[in-house]
């Protein structure tokens, strides 16, 4: 088993499948009424929150504490960091502290890699930047494993905000080592030029969704992240929203067993309709169950269940 989770790039369809297979195992603990395992006695795992996060912050916490671990959550708001302390001095700390493992979210892409050459514990990265975001394309696989029966093969349009989206990085990379045909849908503005090729060769781009939905299984809409824009992407919502938003209509051109998926948080009524977001092909409160479920096995296999 590898030693951190840095990116989708790190796992193998090996490993990943092996990750996958175990959080089906930690799922069947969460229909428990006692829903607690003592893999993670004594262990000691500090969630490190650097940018806001509702679902993952929560998820990694519940994940922890089903397994029995010590669980230390840091945000950056009143801590140290607003005197501004370093990462490097905050790691420190978290070192001395006894850390087993530290899962970072933090505003600059690669500052978990950072952290990964200071501390003697497992990194895994719950979001940096715009970089990747590891833990939510595993959750993504499980959903669609389990909604769907199979990876290999599965054609999934990831549509909107590439450009500042962790999630469309990293589902590109897990989903294509897993056997997945991956499709970059967006306006030209925020699909980087090359993005495809650079991660993935086989990924497509495509900046036209209507044309994309018949041929799909999976739509993966993303969230417009107008906190990380500076400049004027496209004219307007309501014109983003009618080229580029999921809606009932546009939904109806799925093929019957398409399944429409959110990482969250959404713009409900900018990328995606409540009528879609809130319709039984919609995944999005089972992503979030089966990120703790994921979360427990990223946790388990990098500290418990394996050679270390
Ligand atoms: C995403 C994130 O923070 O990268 N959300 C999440 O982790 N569930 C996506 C987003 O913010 O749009």
């Amino acid at each position: 088993m590898i030693r951190h989770l840095l990116s989708g790039a790190d796992l193998d369809a090996e490993t990943a499948t092996q990750i996958l297979d175990t959080a089906a195992e930690m799922a069947a603990v969460a229909g428990r009424e006692v829903k607690k395992l003592p893999a993670l006695r004594g262990r000691t795992v500090v969630n490190l929150f650097y940018e806001d996060s509702t679902r993952t912050r929560i998820s990694f916490e519940a994940a922890a504490k089903r397994l029995s671990a010590d669980v230390i959550n840091f945000s950056a708001k009143g801590s140290s960091v607003a005197k501004g302390e370093s990462l490097k001095d905050t790691a420190l700390t978290l070192q001395a502290m006894g850390a087993d493992a530290v899962v970072v979210r933090h505003p600059a892409s690669g500052a978990p890699h950072r952290l990964a050459d200071w501390v003697d514990g497992s990194v895994v990265n719950a979001g940096d930047g715009t970089h990747e975001h590891p833990t939510q394309a595993l959750l993504d696989a499980y959903t669609m494993r389990s909604r769907l029966g199979r990876l290999a093969g599965l054609s999934v349009a990831v549509v909107g905000d590439v450009l500042h989206s962790r999630v469309a990085r990293s589902n590109v990379l897990l989903l294509s080592t897993l056997g997945a045909k991956v499709t970059l849908v967006g306006p030209p503005t925020l699909i980087p030029v090359d993005i495809a090729a650079a991660l993935a060769p086989g990924t497509d781009v495509c900046y036209d969704l209507d044309a994309m939905l018949p041929s799909s299984d999976v739509v993966m809409m993303l969230r417009v992240q107008r906190e990380r824009m500076n400049d004027s992407y496209f004219p307007s919502a309501r014109e983003y929203a009618r080229r580029y938003g999921l809606d009932g209509p546009r939904m109806g051109r799925l093929p019957e067993h398409a399944i429409v998926m959110h990482p969250g948080p959404m713009n409900r009524g900018m990328e995606i309709t409540p009528e879609v977001a809130d319709s039984p092909r919609s995944t999005i409160v089972e992503q979030v169950a089966n990120g703790v479920s994921v979360r427990m096995a990223v946790l388990y296999l990098l500290l418990g269940g394996n050679n270390r």
